[in-house]
C-alpha cells in the first residue's frame, strides 16, 4: 500500500484540500494523512510539495496510431480533399510509420497525461505497439468496404484481426469494433459485425456524420462524395440512410466519432441508443468539417467526450491541447461551465463510455492518476487554468505503477 499526499485532488467534478489516497492498484482510502497512516501504518508515505495536485489520468477514446507518420502529406482543409490525399498517400504512410513510430505516438500520449486510449485500428499493424503500451487500450478492429463482392474477405480479413487482438493476454488490453462510417461499410457486414460485437461482448466505435459531403450523399446522393463514389467505386448510390444505420445500433450503446452533422432526428436516436459522442475539435477544423453544436447533445442529454483522432487529422495526441482548442472553437459557451465539462469528458465520462474502471480519484476505482504541479494554489477556475497553462506532469501512475517520473 501507498499513501499520496498532495496539497489538492481534483476528482475530477470536486475539489478536495487536506486528503491523501492510499492505493495499491486501485484506491482504497480518500482521508487526511494522518487516518491514512493509523489505518495502513505499513504503507509507503508519497509526501508531495507545495501547489501539487493529483488528478485521474486522461483517457483518449479515439486515435489511428497506424497514420502516426503524417505530417505534411495530407491536404487539410475540406473533407474529400483530404481523403483523397489519404488514399494516394495510404502505402507511404503505414509503410512509414513501423512500430518505433508508433511507439513514439503512445508515448507522446502518455507524456501528456493520457492513461487509457481507444485505438481505431484499419489494417492491425498497430496491434504490437498498442498492446507494448503503457496505458489501458480498447482495441477497436475497424470494418470498412461498400462493395458487396468484396463482402466476404473484407469480413474474414476483419475476423482474422478481431481474432489476434483477443490473443493479446495483458491486464488493460481489451479488444473491440469498429465500424467505419456508414457511407464506407455495407450494411451486410455491418450485421455481421454487430453479431460478434453482441455475441462477443465487444464495445463498438463509428465515424457518424463527421462532413457535410456525408450529409448530402446520405441523404440525395449528391455532394462532394457523388464523384468519389462513381468514379473509384461504381456507386451511384448511398447503401443506407443515416438513420437506418443508426438503427443497427439500437441495442448496443456506441462511440459515434465527430456527429457534426446530424439532425435533430438523428440526435433523438443518439440519446435513445445511449450513444456516446466523440468530439474531436481539431480533426473538424482541419478537415474543414465545421463545429459540432454541443449544446444540442446537451438538450438531448448525449453524453460526449473529446478525442484527437489521428496524426492523420491533427499535429499533435494531447488532449490538455484537444480542450484548449474545443474552449476556443466553441466561443459562445460560457468559459467554465465548458473547462469543467471538457476535464470530466477527458476522465469520467470517457471512463464510463469505454467500460474502464477509471477517470476518477474515488474509492474501489484504479489508480490511474496524474501528478501535476501547479504555480499556485488552485481556485474555483481550476479547470479552466488546467487546460489553458500545459502544468508540468511530473509522475503517472496507471494501476498504482509509476510509468513516468517517481
Ligand atoms: C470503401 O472501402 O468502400 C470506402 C472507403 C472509403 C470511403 C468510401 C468507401
Ligand atoms: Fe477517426
Amino acid at each position: 500500500m501507498k499513501i499520496i499526499n498532495p496539497d489538492t485532488i481534483l476528482s475530477p467534478s470536486h475539489l478536495l484540500t487536506g486528503q491523501a489516497i492510499a492505493f495499491d492498484t486501485i484506491i482504497h482510502a480518500i482521508a487526511p494523512l494522518d487516518e491514512l497512516k493509523s489505518s495502513y501504518p505499513d504503507a509507503e508515505i508519497i509526501q508531495l510539495g507545495k501547489n501539487s495536485l493529483v488528478m485521474p489520468g486522461l483517457i483518449n477514446p479515439h486515435v489511428h496510431l497506424e497514420f502516426s507518420a503524417n505530417k505534411t502529406d495530407l491536404a487539410y482543409g475540406s473533407f474529400l480533399p483530404w481523403l483523397n490525399s489519404v488514399i494516394q498517400h495510404r502505402d507511404e504512410l503505414i509503410n512509414g510509420c513501423d512500430n518505433s513510430c508508433m511507439k513514439k505516438a503512445t508515448d507522446a500520449m502518455l507524456e501528456s497525461g493520457i492513461t487509457a486510449f481507444g485505438a481505431v485500428s484499419s489494417y492491425g499493424l498497430d496491434l504490437e505497439a498498442a498492446a507494448e503500451s503503457a496505458q489501458k487500450v480498447v482495441f477497436f478492429n475497424e470494418l470498412i468496404g461498400s462493395q458487396a463482392q468484396m463482402a466476404d474477405m473484407l469480413f474474414s480479413d476483419f475476423l482474422t484481426r478481431l481474432d489476434a487482438s483477443e490473443q493479446i493476454q495483458r491486464e488493460g488490453f481489451y479488444p473491440a469494433v469498429a465500424i467505419h462510417s456508414p457511407y464506407s461499410v455495407h450494411p451486410i457486414l455491418i450485421k455481421r459485425a454487430l453479431e460478434i460485437a453482441k455475441s462477443r461482448k465487444l464495445l463498438l466505435s463509428a465515424h457518424f456524420m463527421e462532413s457535410l459531403a456525408e450529409r448530402e450523399w446520405l441523404d440525395k446522393n449528391e455532394g462532394d462524395f457523388k464523384a468519389f463514389f462513381n468514379d473509384f467505386l461504381k456507386q451511384s448510390s448511398a447503401l443506407t440512410s443515416a438513420e437506418a444505420f443508426l438503427e443497427l445500433f439500437n441495442a448496443h450503446p456506441t462511440l459515434m466519432t465527430h456527429v457534426v452533422h446530424a439532425n435533430e432526428r438523428e440526435l433523438k436516436l443518439l440519446s435513445e441508443g445511449g450513444h456516446t459522442v466523440i468530439h474531436c475539435p481539431v480533426s473538424n477544423r482541419l478537415l474543414g468539417n465545421g463545429a459540432i453544436d454541443l449544446d444540442a447533445l446537451e438538450s438531448h442529454h448525449i453524453n460526449w467526450i473529446c478525442g484527437t483522432d489521428g496524426l492523420s487529422s491533427n499535429y499533435k495526441l494531447d488532449l490538455f491541447e484537444e480542450m484548449k482548442i474545443a474552449l476556443f472553437m466553441h466561443s459562445e459557451t460560457p468559459l467554465l461551465p465548458l473547462a469543467k465539462q471538457l476535464i470530466e469528458s477527458a476522465t469520467v465520462n470517457a471512463a464510463k463510455a469505454l467500460n474502464l474502471n477509471s477517470g476518477e480519484i474515488a474509492v474501489g476505482k484504479d489508480a490511474d492518476m496524474l501528478v501535476m504541479q501547479l504555480d499556485a494554489a488552485p481556485n474555483e477556475q481550476l479547470a479552466l487554468h488546467l487546460i489553458l497553462h500545459h502544468y508540468p506532469i511530473n509522475t503517472i501512475f496507471i494501476n498504482g505503477k509509476p510509468v513516468k517520473g517517481a
